[in-house]
């Protein structure tokens, strides 16, 4: 089934109040962010889209594909589900090497050329990673941020899914802007809860929860944008920084300066 559109309506936050956003839709292509503080209902929001809610979760709210609700072969058959879902806590139970983790996963979506998939699939990752990933190490000996860049590469390359759910990825030492950039040259919709000005800013519009309920929709507009760019600066300095302390250089003054300089920033 070829998906356009995903929609959700509106149901009640966590003391019963109705949701404020009475609806949002997204279509192929779009890339948007959940926000609000711990508690607010962000987790429990993409895991109503997750199950395809249909009034059958505490929040009431419902998921419509294409304008119907969900198909129940969805719900029956992983081959089928659209949506792939990268949690805050995912943990391997395997401990295949990675490369024949891809290969089975390849070989039961039935893709062709696997190898060429599989080059895809690290080349992939691994620009979303600041640590390459070795095909031959094995999946539980992977870092938190290389898990989460193979799990995205993998939805995007194998699973080939059209729905991408993101709980939290920032915590993970993904590279936000570069995964962004890759992300909206795929035709696929996004969905990020996500705390990072940088994704969040960067996205179609954004949800904002508060107690449990959607109460607000902000679209991304000329100002956000260019305020953006800034933000991109000076996350790009404080990555370098981080790069710096990891090889085990000293940071000084005059770097700090020059660095500033060079971004056009009085020292
Ligand atoms: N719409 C809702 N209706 C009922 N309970 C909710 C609703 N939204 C959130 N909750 C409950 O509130 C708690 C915190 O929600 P959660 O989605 O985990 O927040 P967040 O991910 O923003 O930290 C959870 O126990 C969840 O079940
Ligand atoms: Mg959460």
């Amino acid at each position: 089934m070829k998906i356009h559109s995903l929609k959700i309506t509106g149901g009640f936050g966590k003391s019963g109040q109705p949701d404020l956003v009475q609806a949002f839709e997204l279509k192929m292509g779009d890339v948007i962010s959940i926000v609000g503080p711990t508690g607010s209902g962000k987790t429990t929001l993409i895991d109503d889209i997750a199950l395809f809610a249909n009034r059958n979760t505490p929040s009431r709210r419902c998921v419509f594909i294409n304008n119907e609700p969900a198909p129940e072969e969805f719900m029956n058959d992983p081959s089928k589900n659209p949506i792939a879902f990268i949690t805050q806590h995912t943990n391997f139970l395997s401990d295949l090497p990675v490369r024949r983790f891809l290969e089975i996963h390849a070989g039961i979506r039935r893709r062709e050329n696997i190898a060429a998939v599989l080059e895809e699939t690290f080349d992939f990752a691994n620009q979303l990673t600041g640590e390459p990933i070795n095909p031959d190490c094995g999946m539980t000996e992977l870092s938190g941020g290389q898990t989460r860049a193979l799990l995205i590469a993998d939805a995007v390359t194998i699973g080939n899914s059209p729905i991408i759910l993101l709980d939290e990825i920032e915590n993970a030492g993904i590279h936000r802007t570069k995964a962004l950039e890759l992300l909206k040259r795929y035709e696929k919709i996004f969905i990020f809860v996500t705390h990072d000005p940088r994704i969040a800013l960067l996205s179609d519009f954004r949800i904002v929860m508060q107690n449990g309920a959607m109460v607000k929709i902000i679209e991304a507009h000329d100002e956000e944008l260019r305020v953006a760019e800034e933000i991109k600066k000076l996350d790009d300095l404080i990555l370098h920084f981080r790069k710096l302390i990891r090889n085990g250089e000293r940071l000084t003054e005059n770097i700090m300066e020059e660095r500033l300089a060079a971004l056009g920033y009085a020292a």
